[in-house]
C-alpha cells in the first residue's frame, strides 16, 4: 500500500483525494483543521503550513506521495493590491511548499518511485484581470514542478493540476448564490463549474503508477477554459 501525504486535505479537493484513495493508499493529512470525518480512513497531523515545520517523525520513512493543497483565490485590480499580499499569496501557495518538499524529500527519495501533485490555476497559463497575485503564485508553481521534475527524474514524478473554478469552500464567494453558478457554469466550454471529485480523480492517478511515464506536465482540468473557444 502506498504511503501519501496530503497537506491540506481536511476539506475541499484535498478531501476529495482522500476519499478517493481510501481504500488503496494508507493517507496522512496535515492541516490546520480536526475536524475529519471518523468514517475516512487517516491519519490527522495538526500543521500549519505557513508557520509550521513539518514534522517526519509523523509519516512513515518511505513517502510514495505527496500532494500540496493549500492555496489562495485573491482577485483585486493591480493598483490596489498591496505588495504584502503578493508575498502572502506566494508564501502559502508556493514558499510553504518549497519547505515541505524539502523537509520530505528523503523520504520520497526512500520510495522506489514517488509522485508530487501541486495544484496551480487556470490563471496561470491564461490572462485574466484582477488575478496577478494568484497568477504569479501558480506561475511560480509550474516553473518550479517542470524544473524539480527534471532534477528528480526518474527517483519522483512531479506534475501539476491546473483547476478552473471549482466548488470547494476556497471559491464559495464565486458560487455562493444561483445567479454566480449559473454564470460560472456558463464561461465554461463544457458547461459547468469544477467539482473536487473532477480534481481528485487527476490527482489519484498521477498518484498512481498507472501514470509512472508522466512527470513534468501541467494537467489543465478546467471544463475546457484554457484551451477553447466556445
Ligand atoms: N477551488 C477552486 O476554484 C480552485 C481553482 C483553481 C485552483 N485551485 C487550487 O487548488 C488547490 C486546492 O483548492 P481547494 O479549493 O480545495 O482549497 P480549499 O477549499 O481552501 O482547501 C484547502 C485545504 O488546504 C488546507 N490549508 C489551507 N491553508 C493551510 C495551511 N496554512 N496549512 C495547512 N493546510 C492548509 C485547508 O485545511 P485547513 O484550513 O484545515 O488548514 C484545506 O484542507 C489550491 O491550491 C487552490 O489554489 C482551486
Amino acid at each position: 500500500m502506498k504511503n501519501i501525504l496530503l497537506i491540506g486535505g481536511s476539506y475541499g479537493i484535498g478531501l476529495a483525494i482522500a476519499k478517493e484513495l481510501q481504500y488503496e493508499c494508507k493517507i496522512f493529512i496535515a492541516a490546520r483543521t480536526n475536524e475529519l470525518s471518523s468514517d475516512l480512513n487517516i491519519t490527522y497531523i495538526p500543521f500549519d503550513a505557513t508557520t509550521d515545520e513539518f514534522d517526519t517523525s509523523k509519516i512513515p520513512t518511505v513517502l510514495d506521495g505527496l500532494v500540496y493543497c493549500p492555496g489562495s483565490i485573491n482577485l483585486r485590480p493591480f493598483k490596489g493590491i498591496k505588495p504584502e499580499t503578493f508575498e502572502s499569496d506566494l508564501n502559502l501557495n508556493f514558499i510553504s511548499l518549497v519547505k515541505v518538499i524539502q523537509t520530505v524529500l528523503p523520504n520520497l527519495i526512500a520510495s522506489e518511485q514517488s509522485s508530487i501533485v501541486l495544484f496551480s490555476s487556470v490563471a496561470a497559463s491564461m490572462g485574466m484581470p484582477f488575478h496577478t497575485s494568484v497568477a504569479a503564485s501558480k506561475g511560480a508553481i509550474e516553473g518550479f514542478a517542470k524544473a524539480l521534475a527534471a532534477e528528480y527524474a526518474p527517483k519522483i514524478r512531479v506534475n501539476v493540476i491546473a483547476p478552473s473554478l471549482t466548488d470547494t469552500p476556497l471559491a464559495d464567494k464565486f458560487l455562493n448564490n444561483d445567479v454566480k453558478k449559473e454564470k460560472s457554469a456558463e464561461r465554461h466550454p463544457l458547461k459547468r463549474f469544477g467539482k473536487p471529485e473532477d480534481l481528485a480523480q487527476m490527482a489519484q492517478f498521477l498518484l498512481s503508477d498507472k501514470s509512472s511515464w508522466i512527470t513534468g506536465q501541467i494537467f489543465h482540468v478546467d471544463g475546457g477554459m484554457s484551451t477553447l473557444l466556445v
